[in-house]
């Protein structure tokens, strides 16, 4: 396969742009319109094809930021709504909730390989907002931990992370799921999706991976800041990505890796996911803490390592199931994540393993959702952007 080749391909193929607006859908038949971590995906990638569509993405993005800062985790732009991503309050043109923050990274690479100020100028009050909104809106304890709302904002719509806080079990299924999900939606709406009212009542849990990777953005927001010479956002960014790695290491870090913690108390989520190995991402774990967690888990065979990657649950996870979306499968974003971590760490096999996995799972399946971990079987959307990633990851 030519994966520069058909990774252009598949990303003109999926844009759209509406009313002036320009933006990639993960797949055209599954997920028709915008989401917010995916477009930062696609503009990491279009960062090396086409930097002016990667630049359009996350000014699309902004374009529907609310006016608290909060950029919602989809924008429907017009279309008609299908009942799984209903998570919209009155009718409004996005969903009502967020998702992982890798906006200022996204923009930060940009212009990082072909340097623009004048985009860096226009996108930056957006972004700054957005980070301002999620550390004094998400963290009403002042812990410096930041909560979410609803599993969904962690991008992982039915990780086993999150059971308890939902009450739910090992083996409830799919459509169960997004039931459950959508009650919460329901309850979420009551209190006005207002944060600090629906995590005290409903959900509230500071997720790991989407914590990580608030930090290594808020270093990106920190360069952004520093080179068009703001210093409140310089030091705005420097001062919270210093606190939430404190906090981060406090109340998440136990018996060697982070756990994801729910409620005032910070009880921890105690469900072994590729959540582990995010913190890698925002250089959390002294080289010690990594050494150990590559053998404990990264080379581990009855917990994550598969023949096709980096599984998303532990195997000796209950709730593990090869095909289960969120619940062991492999996905290409967390295998992104890992990778970059493993590199900055130098461990140059380890990130090797998953390149490789990347390009046997792409020759073999296409760009497809999601892989089973065992047999490298593809399951979910057909012409799914994240596959190509792979080219951020080749280049290095
Ligand atoms: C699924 C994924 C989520 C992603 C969305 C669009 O819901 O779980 O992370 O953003 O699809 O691709």
């Amino acid at each position: 396969m030519d994966l520069v080749r058909e990774a252009r391909i598949l990303l003109e193929k999926n844009r759209r742009t509406i009313d002036g607006h320009t933006y990639t859908m993960p797949s055209p038949s599954t997920y028709p319109y915008q989401w917010l971590w995916d477009s930062c995906f696609h503009a990491i990638v279009l960062a090396q094809l086409e930097p002016e569509a990667a630049k359009a993405e996350l000014l699309s993005l902004i374009a529907q930021q609310f006016p608290d800062g909060m950029i919602p985790h989809i924008i429907f732009w017009g279309k008609e709504v299908s009942l799984p991503f209903r998570i919209a309050w009155r009718g409004a043109p996005t969903s009502s909730i967020t998702q992982p923050p890798m906006l200022a990274y996204a923009a930060w690479e940009i212009h990082r390989r072909t340097p623009d100020k004048v985009f860096l100028e226009k996108i930056y009050p957006g972004i700054l907002s957005f980070y301002k909104y999620l550390i004094e809106k998400r963290d009403p304890q002042d812990h410096h931990l930041i909560g979410i709302i609803n599993p969904d904002e962690s991008g992982e719509d039915n990780s086993p992370r999150f059971d308890g806080p939902m009450h739910t079990h090992t083996d409830v299924s799919f459509t169960r799921h997004m039931l459950l999900r959508h009650q919460l939606v329901q309850k979420n709406r009551v209190c006005s999706f207002d944060a600090e009212i629906c995590m005290s009542k409903n959900f509230w849990v500071k997720d790991v991976p989407f914590n990580a990777i608030l930090v290594r953005n808020l270093q990106a927001l920190g360069h952004i800041a520093s080179f068009l010479g703001h210093k409140a956002g310089e030091h705005f960014a420097l001062l919270n990505e210093g606190l939430i790695k404190t906090a981060m290491r406090e109340y998440l870090l136990s018996e060697g890796v982070f756990w994801s913690a729910s409620d005032h108390d910070y009880t921890q989520l105690r469900v072994a996911t590729w959540a582990h190995f995010a913190p890698l991402f925002a250089d959390l774990y002294t080289k010690e803490e990594a050494d150990a967690l590559m053998e404990r888990h990264f080379n581990n065979a009855e917990t994550f390592r598969a023949p096709f990657g980096i599984r998303t649950t532990s195997k000796q996870e209950p709730s593990y199931r090869p095909g289960g979306f969120w619940r062991g499968p492999i996905w290409f974003g967390p295998h992104w994540f890992i990778y970059k971590g493993l590199r900055a760490y130098g461990y140059k096999g380890e990130a090797a393993f998953i390149l490789r996995a990347n390009l046997a799972l792409l020759e073999r399946n296409g760009f497809r959702e999601y892989f089973d971990p065992e047999t490298g079987r593809a399951h979910g959307a057909h012409n799914f952007t994240w596959g190509t990633l792979t080219l951020d990851m080749i280049e290095e």
